[in-house]
């Protein structure tokens, strides 16, 4: 089902909002959570709301989806390092909760065999976060990828390693490859909320409803899941037909 907000202000409020009412409810929490510029404003209304209602967020265990490989936790570019600056830094996490896969691992497959386990380990996601690729990816899951796969490592496609070059230098290279979350360890998650925001996805929001269930539409497996939300700002569900826009709009908005 579709949450249509007005604009990212009011879905960052939403999203804090929901991420403090789970860990309320249980502090030992295990998120899965995202990166990119999507989750920015979010991340930020989430420290300050739990910053101005004190709330203990000690407890809870974060999964990032991925990163890039040949990046280490320390360059500025990697996940690990966009961690630290939107989310654990701000919390005053110092890490040992918090796992990102290892962009420089030696073995990747083991490594990616490690890390599903890891999550498994620990019981599974309870709450996962996600945005949207414009080609439909969720974590590095790319148009393509099998529904039950497991972390893995991944050659972006091109459109990715476009999109994603915004967060470089100018001339500097996007990497080739990243290890991800696979899309069974996602969809075996309790509750999914996507979020897209911008012009940049409506197109891909408008597929979505248009097409089946689809590996070349890799969030279309979110129909599939009992508890998964997809929520939106006007600008990204401005390309669905009008009905849908008009029965999904948030109350409240
Ligand atoms: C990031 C991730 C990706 C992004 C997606 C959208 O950890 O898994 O799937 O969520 O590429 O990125 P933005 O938000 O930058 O448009």
């Amino acid at each position: 089902m579709f949450l249509i907000f007005p604009d990212t202000v009011s879905i960052a409020d939403y999203v804090s909002d929901t991420l403090i009412n789970r860990i309320k409810n249980k502090p030992q929490i295990v998120l899965g959570v995202a990166t990119g510029g999507t989750m920015e404003p979010i991340y930020a209304r989430f420290v300050e709301q739990v910053r101005q209602q004190q709330l203990d967020v000690s407890q809870l265990t974060s999964f990032n989806l991925d990163e890039y490989v040949g990046l280490s936790a320390d360059h500025p570019k990697s996940y690990a390092a966009y961690m630290r600056q939107h989310l654990f830094d701000p919390l005053g996490f110092d890490g040992s909760r918090n796992y990102l896969p290892d962009g420089l691992a030696q073995r990747l497959d083991e490594h990616c065999l490690e890390y599903s386990a890891k999550m498994q380990q620990h019981g599974g996601i309870e709450f996962q976060l996600l945005g949207v690729g414009g080609n439909g990816h969720i974590g590095f899951n790319e148009p393509g990828t099998p529904f039950d796969s497991r972390c893995h490592v991944v050659q972006l496609s091109e459109q990715t390693r476009i999109d994603n070059s915004r967060f470089f230098a100018e001339n500097a290279i996007v990497p080739a490859s990243a290890i991800t979350m696979g899309m069974q360890d996602i969809m075996d998650a309790q509750e999914i909320l996507l979020v897209a925001t911008g012009q940049s996805k409506a197109a891909i929001v408008a597929e979505y409803v248009k097409n089946d269930i689809t590996a070349d539409i890799p969030f279309t497996v979110l129909k599939r899941h009992p508890k998964a939300k997809i929520v939106l700002d006007q600008a990204a569900a401005s390309l669905l037909p009008e009905d849908l826009r008009q029965r999904y709009q948030a109350i409240n908005s």
